[in-house]
């Protein structure tokens, strides 16, 4: 690898009311590497990234790229530089084919735009390079999320791409799915494409990276060799502290029954058969697919049961409406934040509050000293990184928005709470402080059933595991037997 740079920032900052998003950023990244970007969020890392992609101009500072320098860049002059990046947040049109969200807007050296024929036999051609079977006539909308992200890969590289920036692309990624972009982006790597690459997960920095770029509080820390440092530099450098990163333990009695499914089938769903009690932490396992999203869609009235009986506390009851889950005392923390989490252009304060609106009212309107009590409890509790209460949520970091969604399910103060995916995007100390509030919501009385396809985290934090397999329940496995084997063996079907 050479040691030459393909792109650096030099002083680069990005001021915007109230946050220094990126404050005095000079970094290199070379030719034909794999360079990682970490932080905690908010930290900055998707900041530096639009602004060398041309979709944010930077406050001051220059931006150098093979050899010229620019004070700003538009988007077409980071692209006619190689500069492609695939967003957090994927920005495919849901009801086009592949092929026409590969060469939308595209034209051909003669200035046409490319034909329809033409598009498909090009798109089939990526996706053989890219070593992946998907019909390019298939809509964006029937494709699993691994498959979006092959899409975007395919988009970038369709261009004559240099640089391919990739922001948390695996997080809603299954581990098979994970694997194949990996191989493809070693495969990139060997063609000579230089590659940023930002997640939270830092085993894969360690897998995949041959750099890594520390930032904090829009600050640049560090550039490590992945091969020279350890895990536990790295976060040390992240936090800005030692953070010992395991399990919070508790000592829970489990009180009474709280939730019981006998038989339920609805979403697609079959046989699904547990008891929860108070006090407990039920993770679901299962691979992407297996039907763990559907199922707590039933159970919280957003899909209808179709057979079968839930009971709650001992009585059957039958929940049309996520209202009716809702007024029963259940909570949801959904999985896809940006559709169904929280209001984007609703301040922090009132998504948290609008939940629980009897809490912080007082005589006909809402009690501002309350709410400031409620929302300044859990800005604190999960590190919402914000200038104040009042930022809309569009304004904050990926990992931040994910916190206003448990925050906002958590003042609505539910006696069972089901968390799909609770931690995806979110960083390593916040993450801490999300499992010791989960000890502290189940040390109270509350009943958590967690979905997560972060194996680590479900085995760290469940009691008993119930595992789904193609939409039907294949086992519960309970905490003297926990393994990954043994959980992956089951939710693969092989047990
Ligand atoms: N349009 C905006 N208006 C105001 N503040 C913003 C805006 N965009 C980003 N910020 C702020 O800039 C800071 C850096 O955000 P950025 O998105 O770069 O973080 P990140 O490192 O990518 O975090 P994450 O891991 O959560 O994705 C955050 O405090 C964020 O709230
Ligand atoms: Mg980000």
């Amino acid at each position: 690898m050479s040691e030459r740079p393909f792109l650096s920032t030099q002083h680069l900052c990005k001021y915007y009311p109230g946050v220094k998003a990126n404050d005095d950023i000079s970094i290199t990244i070379n030719q034909g590497e794999i360079h990682a970007l970490m932080g905690e969020n908010g930290a900055g890392k998707s900041t530096i990234i639009k602004m060398m992609a041309g979709a944010s101009e930077p406050t001051s500072g220059t931006i150098t790229v093979d050899g010229q320098t620019f004070t700003s860049l538009t988007p077409q002059q980071a692209k006619d530089l190689g500069i492609e990046v695939i967003y957090q947040e994927f920005n495919l049109v849901p009801s086009m084919s592949c092929a026409e969200n590969i060469f939308l807007n595209r034209h051909t050296n003669q200035g046409f735009l490319v034909d329809a024929k033409d598009r498909a036999d090009r798109a089939r051609e990526l996706f053989k390079e890219l070593g992946v079977d998907i019909d390019p006539d298939r809509l964006i909308s029937t494709l699993s999320p691994g498959q979006m992200q092959i899409v975007e890969i395919a988009k970038a590289i369709s261009t004559d791409v240099k640089l391919l920036i990739m922001d948390e692309p695996t997080a809603p990624l299954t581990v098979a799915e994970v694997e194949l972009l990996f191989k493809i982006v070693a495969d990139l790597k060997k063609k000579g494409i230089t590659i940023i690459y930002i997640s939270h997960r830092i085993e894969e920095i360690f897998a995949i990276a041959d750099r890594v770029s520390v930032f904090r509080d829009g600050h640049y820390i560090d550039t490590m060799k992945v091969s020279e440092t350890t895990r536990q530099e790295l976060v040390a450098k992240m936090v800005g502290r030692e953070l010992t990163e395991s399990y919070p333990s508790r000592n829970v009695e489990l009180g009474e029954e709280t939730l019981r499914l006998e038989n339920v089938c609805g979403n697609g769903v079959k046989n699904v058969n547990f008891t929860v009690h108070r006090g407990e932490i039920l993770g679901f396992a299962g691979l992407i697919g297996a039907g763990r999203t559907e199922l707590m869609s039933v159970i919280y009235g957003a899909e209808p049961l179709d057979s079968g009986t839930i009971y709650f506390h001992g009585k059957p009851v039958h929940i049309k409406e996520t209202s009716e889950a809702i007024k029963l005392g259940i909570g949801l923390i959904p999985e896809d934040r940006k559709n169904s989490g929280v209001f984007q252009s609703w301040s922090i304060a009132w998504n948290t509050v609008i939940m629980c609106l009897e809490k912080v009212s007082g005589k006909v309107f809402v009690d501002n000293k309350k709410e400031k009590e409620v929302v300044d409890h859990y800005v604190r509790e999960l590190g919402v990184k914000t200038p104040s209460n009042e930022q809309l949520v569009k304004n904050l970091s990926g990992g931040n928005q994910q916190k206003v969604v448990l925050a906002k399910t958590l003042a609505a103060d539910t006696e069972i709470l089901i968390f799909d995916e609770p931690t995806r995007g979110i960083d390593v100390g916040a993450k801490q402080e999300i499992y010791a509030l989960m000890n502290d919501l189940v040390e109270k009385g509350h009943t958590i059933l967690m979905v997560s396809s972060d194996m680590p985290e479900l085995l760290g934090m469940s009691d008993r595991l119930v595992v789904l397999c193609e939409k039907e329940q294949v086992g519960i496995i309970e905490k003297k037997d926990f393994s990954q084997e043994y959980v992956l063996d089951m939710a693969s079907g092989t047990k």
